[in-house]
């Protein structure tokens, strides 16, 4: 448990690979969350949710896997009210040098309704079941799921008989995103005046964003006493998400004047997380969203830009590379060179690898040669197209499209397939259509076509175009990423990329799952 003389130290606990991860199409690979949990570990996360083990074998390799890994944060798994998920939660995060339980039980009217249990039997179920989880490890978290609509005198009595079975963290989550900044408050402050051994343990927030007030409401429970924001990064999260990691984080650093609290975060890292689970989840992020938008540093207005100018503070109240964004002036063209490409990587927080710097440094001076100027922009969707991994089985080779006002628009494609190049000539209703057509006739299947999403990462007529694709089939989700100056081309590897990861999940769980190729 952590040192409760420490009163104004505030815990993060991310569930991004949790809370963030069920939320509907933004499922990440084995390796991905691997790579976000280190990330998180790195940044000063306090604890990890990794997973919820019970929900899948997957989730299950996960959590044990991410539980070896980790140095500093604990690592934390989700079960139900039952031996058998804690069981089988403990025998994930046991190899964590830091581990803990997490268990919960819906308690509103509504909740106890649906294993129709009474306010004595679930009572009792709570007691049972975090005494189990105690009798496992020493560190336990327990939630009363729906806490913000339950009745407060039995939210009071069942996180007593939480705290009494051994309970070092109660979380309240607010799970539907219904509650409001002073109600938060307020809930918190009555838990810790009405509750016998509330001061023993740490109690935490667990707000959605249904409303929007999710941040607000993560950062009034603090104020009431709660000593544990549980937060995702991004926001993301089911239906409108979760309190977003950088938020809190940041309100915090920047408003300690009225909100005296620590953590631990190193906060230049908040960037280039961000970035990477927008790009693993394909969610985008929002260009107006709070510290991680594309426009959140931006200036536009003859009065701002002059403002800003003069001076920096007029407009900005933090600064960017508080962040993780590098304020350079170092613009890249086609005659830059290696060591600038690695000086602005790292700058954008990607510390590259020899073979890798060489990978992109020929990605880039393609670029360049279509572009005048590379932006920061540019490079962060150069590092994020997922273009041509090694163990893809689907590549594009070439494609050639006609489009105009006068259809039908035409696709000439050649993608290689297990190493064997395939052309075929498809027609559809405008280009992206008659490329998806093309690709589906080369590689049939029945994936449902998701998300299809364009981004321009820059300005201008020359601007590079990202585009996400999410596909579904049977369950299995596959998203891919690319960039290029050509829409249609972008459109068309990212088509592939998720493909090929489709096929690689089938893979791991569907053995015999394959690539049906049209010969
Ligand atoms: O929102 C919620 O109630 C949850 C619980 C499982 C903690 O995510
Ligand atoms: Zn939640």
């Amino acid at each position: 448990m952590t040192d409760k003389t420490e009163q104004d130290r505030v815990l993060i606990f991310d569930t991004t690979l949790r809370d963030g991860e069920q939320s509907p199409g933004a499922t990440m690979t084995h390796d991905e969350k691997l790579e976000i949990a280190s990330m998180l570990d790195e940044m000063g996360v306090d604890i990890i949710e990794a997973g919820f083990p019970i929900a899948s074998e997957g989730d299950f390799e996960a959590v044990r896997d991410i539980a070896k890994l980790a140095r500093t944060s604990v690592i934390c798994g989700l079960s139900r009210a039952n031996f058998k998920d804690i069981d089988r939660n403990w025998e994930a995060v046991k190899h964590a040098r830091r581990p803990r339980i997490h268990t919960f039980i819906g308690t509103s009217p509504l909740h106890r309704a649906i294993p129709n249990l009474t306010q004595d039997e679930m009572a009792q179920l709570i007691h049972e079941t975090v005494t189990h989880a105690r009798n496992l490890c020493d560190d336990v978290q327990w939630s009363p799921m729906d806490a913000t609509r339950t009745e407060h005198d039995y939210l009071c009595r069942v996180v007593e008989i939480a705290i009494k079975a051994g309970a070092t963290t109660i979380n309240i989550p607010d799970t539907v995103g219904y509650t409001a900044p002073r109600e938060s408050a307020d809930l918190i402050r009555m838990l810790i005046e009405k509750v016998p051994g509330a001061d023993e343990i740490i109690f935490a927030t667990h707000c959605h964003n249904d409303l929007g007030m999710a941040t607000a409401n993560s950062l009034a429970a603090v104020e009431a006493g709660a000593r544990q924001i549980e937060c995702t990064i991004n926001g993301l999260g089911e239906r409108a998400g979760n309190t977003a990691l950088e938020e809190v984080v940041m309100a915090l650093k920047v408003r300690n004047d009225i909100m005296p609290y620590q953590t631990g975060i190193d906060t230049r890292r908040i960037m280039n997380i961000s970035r990477r689970v927008a790009q693993v989840s394909g969610f985008a992020v929002q260009y107006n969203k709070a510290i991680v938008g594309k426009n959140a540093f931006a200036h536009e207005s003859g009065i701002h830009q002059d403002g800003m100018l003069k001076n920096p503070l007029n407009f900005e109240i933090m600064r960017p590379e508080d962040v993780g964004l590098a304020e350079t002036n170092l613009v890249m063209g086609k005659h830059s060179g290696r060591a600038a490409l690695r000086a602005k990587l790292r700058d954008l927080g990607y510390e590259l690898a020899d073979n890798q710097l060489a990978d992109v440094f020929v990605r880039f001076k393609a670029l360049a040669d279509r572009k005048k100027e590379v932006y920061d922009d540019d490079l962060v969707a150069l590092m994020q197209d997922q273009t041509s991994p090694e163990d893809d089985r689907i590549v594009l080779k070439s494609l050639k499209v006609v489009c105009g006002t006068e259809g039908p628009q035409t696709a000439d494609m050649t993608l290689a397939i297990d190493g064997r190049e395939q052309s075929v000539h498809a027609t559809g209703d405008g280009p992206v259509d008659a490329t998806f057509n093309a690709v589906k006739s080369l590689v049939p299947h029945n994936a449902r076509l998701a998300l299809y999403q364009v981004h321009a990462v820059t300005e201008g007529t020359d601007a590079q175009a990202t585009v996400s694709v999410r596909m579904e089939e049977d369950g299995y989700i596959g998203t891919g990423q690319a960039s290029d100056t050509d829409t249609v081309v972008a459109s068309a590897k990212a088509y592939v990329n998720a493909l090929n990861r489709l096929v690689q999940r089938r893979k791991k769980t569907k053995p015999e799952a394959e690539v049906k190729s049209a010969s």
